[in-house]
């Protein structure tokens, strides 16, 4: 038996990170003891879904079984949909960007329809980089969608959104996470009028948890706060659209049932919640500000060893207790390419202008760090004990330089001014004080 947890809305889910799970919604629909069985009970058929090379080492490997009324294979050929998203990359620039919250869609726009690409660092063709979006949806979908592109980590900024998926269903709201395997089937419900965020799709090694070297065996996020559906099946007879993207284009089919059909299944490809409210965070008790890796939720490794091609990192709410430190994030320029979004609150190196569902891209070797405000109250600031608090940003870093898509760059919520924010400041040296 997998430990079970509820929601707040009372939904089953398995608890564990990367567990061979197994789930049943009807009673003795999951095959024992082998996968493939000449007759499946209920009449079901038996299907795999690989999220990985069948040859890689066990410890990455992924694939679930699936026991579903249809097969996927029936369905009839793809037609490319006329509406497309725009990921056309724009100019390279070195400069430093920044975005203000878009607004709201006015016309009915579904989950699918209110991806922006923002920007990106690969292609999908190739198994590493990532695609960057921002989402803004006011219906629900009516269709089903999968990615052949990638697997899709879900940040929601505003609104709940309910995840009809193969495996079953899975809600999140702000301050909580998602990820979909590559190529699981899905439907995004809204739970509330609207719902906006940021998604990661993430064309390299499936996100997995950070190794935790001298921290030892607990910290950061625990294996048992992620949070995987139960199975959950539609059985319905009826037209659905299946939408999938393939190669950074959008196609089509219409089914004539329901291709969330799964009756059972067992696996450890399998899309999971994680509420960032159970960061266990950790910083320093004595002097300097740690590595921002100390915060990394998940993380996608790149073929160079340590190296990410896709780290999620977030900054949660926090105690500062650092003797003698200059307390907010360091000027710096690194290697790593770093996209941020801001959940909820402030962040503690922008005064202003990085505003909830806003965003940033500072990439290889720009400079940046605290604007001119937080840099003058954090060098006069009494340093007591001091508890940051209601803020969630967080960051998509990676190893590769992501280059802003071409709408990003034309967008009326791309700040003109943002290197101004580090015009204040001001020359301090004096040789004759030290
Ligand atoms: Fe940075």
């Amino acid at each position: 038996m997998q430990p079970q947890q509820q929601s707040a809305r009372n939904l089953e889910y398995l608890s564990g990170f990367g567990n061979q799970f197994s789930s049943e919604a009807l009673p003795g629909a999951l095959p024992v003891g082998q996968n493939s069985p000449q007759k499946v009970p209920y009449g079901l058929y038996t299907e795999l879904l690989s999220g990985t090379a069948f040859t890689v080492p066990r410890s990455e490997a992924r694939r679930t079984w699936l026991y579903r009324i249809r097969p996927s294979a029936k369905h009839r050929k793809y037609q490319r949909l006329e509406r497309q998203l725009d990921s056309a990359l724009g100019a390279v620039t070195p400069n430093r960007l920044r975005w203000n919250p878009a607004p709201a869609p006015q016309a009915a726009t579904d989950f699918i329809d209110g991806l922006m690409c923002i920007a990106a660092n690969g292609e999908p063709s190739q198994p590493a980089g990532a695609s960057i979006y921002r989402y803004a949806a006011n219906q629900s979908m009516e269709r089903v969608f999968f990615d052949a592109d990638g697997e899709l980590l879900i940040v929601p900024q505003q609104g709940g959104l309910k995840l009809m998926t193969e495996l079953g269903v899975l809600e999140v709201a702000p301050l909580e996470i998602a990820v979909i395997p590559r190529g699981m089937k899905f439907r995004v419900e809204l739970l509330d009028a609207g719902a906006s965020g940021y998604l990661c799709e993430n064309h390299g090694c499936a996100l997995r948890l950070p190794d935790l070297g001298p921290i030892g065996s607990n910290g950061l996020a625990n294996p048992r706060d992620f949070l995987a559906p139960v199975a959950h099946f539609e059985e319905r007879d009826e037209p659905v659209q299946l939408v999938q993207k393939f190669l950074g284009e959008l196609w089509s089919t219409e089914l004539d049932h329901s291709p969330l059909d799964v009756v059972a299944w067992h696996g450890n490809n399998v899309p999971y919640k994680y509420d960032l409210r159970r960061f266990n965070t950790i910083g320093t008790v004595s002097f300097d500000h740690p590595d921002p890796s100390i915060f990394t939720v998940l993380t996608s490794p790149s073929a160079i060893h340590g190296m990410a091609n896709i780290d999620f990192v977030i900054f949660p709410p926090r105690w500062m207790v650092a003797e003698n430190t200059f307390r907010p994030p360091w000027f710096h320029r690194n290697l790593m390419n770093e996209f941020m979004g801001l959940i909820a609150g402030a962040y503690d190196a922008k005064a202003d202008g990085f505003s909830p569902g806003g965003a940033s891209l500072h990439s290889c070797m720009s400079a940046h760090g605290p604007d001119h405000v937080s840099t003058e109250q954090a060098t006069s600031a009494e340093l007591k004990p001091h508890k940051i608090e209601n803020t969630m940003a967080f960051m998509f870093e990676t190893g590769q330089v992501l280059r802003p898509t071409r709408q990003a760059l034309e967008s009326p919520q791309l700040q003109d001014d943002y290197d101004s924010c580090w015009a204040g400041l001001t020359k301090t040296f004096d040789k004759n004080e030290k």
